[in-house]
Protein backbone atom coordinates (compact mmCIF):
# COMPACT_ATOMS: atom_id res chain seq x y z
CA UNK A 1 0.00 0.00 0.00
CA UNK A 2 1.20 3.49 -0.87
CA UNK A 3 0.59 7.17 -0.17
CA UNK A 4 1.39 9.77 -2.40
CA UNK A 5 1.48 13.49 -1.22
CA UNK A 6 2.43 16.96 -2.20
CA UNK A 7 3.98 18.73 0.45
CA UNK A 8 4.79 22.75 0.72
CA UNK A 9 5.83 23.37 3.77
CA UNK A 10 7.52 22.60 6.72
CA UNK A 11 3.83 23.00 8.43
CA UNK A 12 2.45 20.46 6.48
CA UNK A 13 5.83 17.95 6.69
CA UNK A 14 5.17 18.54 10.08
CA UNK A 15 1.31 17.72 10.11
CA UNK A 16 1.71 14.45 8.03
CA UNK A 17 4.41 13.25 10.50
CA UNK A 18 1.86 13.85 13.48
CA UNK A 19 -0.73 11.60 11.18
CA UNK A 20 2.20 9.09 11.33
CA UNK A 21 3.50 9.34 15.01
CA UNK A 22 -0.04 8.89 16.35
CA UNK A 23 -0.76 5.63 14.37
CA UNK A 24 2.69 4.47 15.51
CA UNK A 25 2.94 0.90 17.01
CA UNK A 26 5.96 -0.68 19.04
CA UNK A 27 7.94 -2.09 17.16
CA UNK A 28 7.44 0.20 13.85
CA UNK A 29 10.10 1.03 11.95
CA UNK A 30 10.34 4.47 9.89
CA UNK A 31 13.01 4.09 7.27
CA UNK A 32 13.43 7.79 6.18
CA UNK A 33 15.35 8.31 2.79
CA UNK A 34 15.86 11.20 -0.07
CA UNK A 35 18.76 14.18 0.03
CA UNK A 36 20.25 16.54 2.01
CA UNK A 37 17.73 19.07 3.61
CA UNK A 38 14.90 16.86 1.61
CA UNK A 39 12.74 16.87 5.14
CA UNK A 40 13.60 14.24 6.92
CA UNK A 41 14.18 15.86 10.34
CA UNK A 42 11.71 17.65 10.28
CA UNK A 43 8.88 14.89 9.55
CA UNK A 44 10.43 13.01 12.40
CA UNK A 45 9.53 16.22 14.52
CA UNK A 46 6.17 16.07 13.64
CA UNK A 47 6.12 12.10 14.12
CA UNK A 48 7.43 12.73 17.84
CA UNK A 49 4.70 14.98 18.38
CA UNK A 50 2.21 13.50 16.89
CA UNK A 51 3.32 10.66 19.73
CA UNK A 52 2.84 12.98 22.69
CA UNK A 53 6.36 14.46 23.34
CA UNK A 54 7.04 18.54 22.98
CA UNK A 55 11.02 17.65 22.68
CA UNK A 56 12.45 19.27 19.73
CA UNK A 57 14.06 16.46 17.23
CA UNK A 58 18.17 16.99 16.66
CA UNK A 59 19.75 15.60 13.87
CA UNK A 60 21.58 12.46 15.87
CA UNK A 61 25.34 12.75 15.21
CA UNK A 62 26.40 8.89 13.35
CA UNK A 63 27.09 6.33 15.64
CA UNK A 64 24.51 8.49 18.14
CA UNK A 65 20.89 7.20 18.84
CA UNK A 66 18.64 10.01 20.20
CA UNK A 67 16.05 8.97 22.77
CA UNK A 68 12.87 10.37 23.06
CA UNK A 69 10.14 9.17 25.41
CA UNK A 70 6.69 9.56 24.56
CA UNK A 71 3.66 7.34 24.18
CA UNK A 72 6.44 5.38 22.52
CA UNK A 73 10.29 5.46 22.81
CA UNK A 74 11.75 6.72 19.94
CA UNK A 75 15.15 5.80 18.80
CA UNK A 76 16.03 8.67 16.05
CA UNK A 77 19.04 7.49 13.80
CA UNK A 78 20.67 9.56 11.14
CA UNK A 79 23.10 6.79 9.12
CA UNK A 80 24.33 9.60 6.78
CA UNK A 81 28.14 8.68 7.57
CA UNK A 82 27.96 5.37 7.47
CA UNK A 83 30.25 3.64 4.62
CA UNK A 84 30.18 -0.06 5.33
CA UNK A 85 27.72 -2.63 6.29
CA UNK A 86 30.42 -3.51 9.06
CA UNK A 87 30.13 -0.59 10.50
CA UNK A 88 26.53 -1.14 11.27
CA UNK A 89 27.26 -4.57 13.42
CA UNK A 90 29.15 -3.20 16.03
CA UNK A 91 26.18 -0.97 16.95
CA UNK A 92 23.89 -2.81 18.43
CA UNK A 93 21.15 -2.08 16.85
CA UNK A 94 18.92 -4.58 16.79
CA UNK A 95 18.21 -4.00 20.47
CA UNK A 96 16.19 -0.82 18.58
CA UNK A 97 15.14 -2.57 15.91
CA UNK A 98 13.31 -5.79 17.38
CA UNK A 99 12.32 -3.78 20.74
CA UNK A 100 8.87 -2.24 21.94
CA UNK A 101 9.86 1.44 20.92
CA UNK A 102 9.63 3.52 17.02
CA UNK A 103 12.71 3.75 15.19
CA UNK A 104 13.13 6.08 12.94
CA UNK A 105 16.02 6.25 10.56
CA UNK A 106 17.39 9.07 8.36
CA UNK A 107 19.48 8.01 5.59
CA UNK A 108 18.15 4.30 5.97
CA UNK A 109 19.06 3.86 1.99
CA UNK A 110 22.51 3.72 2.90
CA UNK A 111 22.23 0.28 4.34
CA UNK A 112 19.20 -1.21 2.46
CA UNK A 113 18.31 -5.03 3.09
CA UNK A 114 19.88 -4.40 6.72
CA UNK A 115 16.12 -3.80 8.28
CA UNK A 116 13.26 -5.96 9.41
CA UNK A 117 11.13 -6.65 6.58
CA UNK A 118 8.26 -5.32 8.21
CA UNK A 119 8.37 -1.70 7.70
CA UNK A 120 6.87 1.81 6.40
CA UNK A 121 9.43 3.16 3.92
CA UNK A 122 9.27 6.95 2.87
CA UNK A 123 10.99 8.52 0.35
CA UNK A 124 11.09 12.28 -0.30
CA UNK A 125 12.09 14.25 -2.80
CA UNK A 126 12.88 17.99 -3.19
CA UNK A 127 11.34 19.54 -6.46
CA UNK A 128 11.71 23.08 -5.12
CA UNK A 129 12.55 25.27 -2.63
CA UNK A 130 9.22 24.86 -0.48
CA UNK A 131 8.25 21.68 -2.55
CA UNK A 132 8.59 17.61 -1.75
CA UNK A 133 7.33 14.38 -2.70
CA UNK A 134 6.24 11.99 0.15
CA UNK A 135 5.88 8.58 -0.71
CA UNK A 136 4.79 6.38 2.39
CA UNK A 137 4.51 2.83 1.99
CA UNK A 138 4.54 -0.31 3.36
CA UNK A 139 4.51 -3.86 2.25
CA UNK A 140 3.14 -5.32 6.06
CA UNK A 141 -0.35 -5.38 6.37
CA UNK A 142 -0.49 -4.77 9.66
CA UNK A 143 0.66 -0.81 8.57
CA UNK A 144 -1.84 -0.53 5.99
CA UNK A 145 -3.66 1.20 8.86
CA UNK A 146 -0.92 3.89 9.29
CA UNK A 147 -0.64 4.40 5.60
CA UNK A 148 -4.86 4.91 5.29
CA UNK A 149 -4.46 7.58 7.84
CA UNK A 150 -2.07 9.70 5.47
CA UNK A 151 -4.18 8.73 2.49
CA UNK A 152 -6.68 10.00 4.79
CA UNK A 153 -4.53 13.15 5.32
CA UNK A 154 -3.31 14.05 2.28
CA UNK A 155 -7.35 13.83 0.78
CA UNK A 156 -8.83 15.65 3.65
CA UNK A 157 -5.58 18.22 2.50
CA UNK A 158 -6.76 18.17 -1.42
CA UNK A 159 -9.70 19.11 -0.39
CA UNK A 160 -9.68 22.49 1.17
CA UNK A 161 -7.31 23.29 -1.39
CA UNK A 162 -9.94 23.32 -3.48
N1 LIG B 1 7.77 21.33 2.38
C1 LIG B 1 8.84 21.22 3.16
N2 LIG B 1 8.96 20.19 4.03
C2 LIG B 1 10.04 20.05 4.82
N3 LIG B 1 11.11 20.88 4.82
C3 LIG B 1 11.04 21.94 3.97
C4 LIG B 1 9.92 22.14 3.12
N4 LIG B 1 10.14 23.26 2.39
C5 LIG B 1 11.32 23.73 2.77
N5 LIG B 1 11.88 22.95 3.73
C6 LIG B 1 13.22 23.19 4.32
O1 LIG B 1 14.04 22.06 4.04
C7 LIG B 1 14.88 21.80 5.14
C8 LIG B 1 14.65 20.38 5.65
O2 LIG B 1 15.56 20.13 6.68
P1 LIG B 1 15.71 18.75 7.40
O3 LIG B 1 16.74 18.96 8.46
O4 LIG B 1 14.40 18.22 7.82
O5 LIG B 1 16.30 17.84 6.23
P2 LIG B 1 16.92 16.37 6.34
O6 LIG B 1 16.29 15.58 5.28
O7 LIG B 1 16.82 15.89 7.74
O8 LIG B 1 18.45 16.67 5.94
P3 LIG B 1 19.78 15.89 6.40
O9 LIG B 1 20.01 14.80 5.40
O10 LIG B 1 20.83 16.94 6.32
O11 LIG B 1 19.58 15.35 7.79
C9 LIG B 1 14.61 22.84 6.20
O12 LIG B 1 15.52 23.88 6.07
C10 LIG B 1 13.19 23.31 5.85
O13 LIG B 1 12.96 24.64 6.24
MG1 LIG C 1 18.18 15.28 9.16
Amino acid sequence: MRACLRSTSVEYTRELGRVMGASAKPGDVFLLCGGLGAGKTMLTQGILWGLGSEEFARSPTFVLVNEYHARLTVYHMDLYRLDSFDDLDGLGLDDYLFGDGLCVIEWADKAEGYFPTDHVDVSISAVSDTERIFSVSSSADERSQLIQAVVDFGRLHADEHR
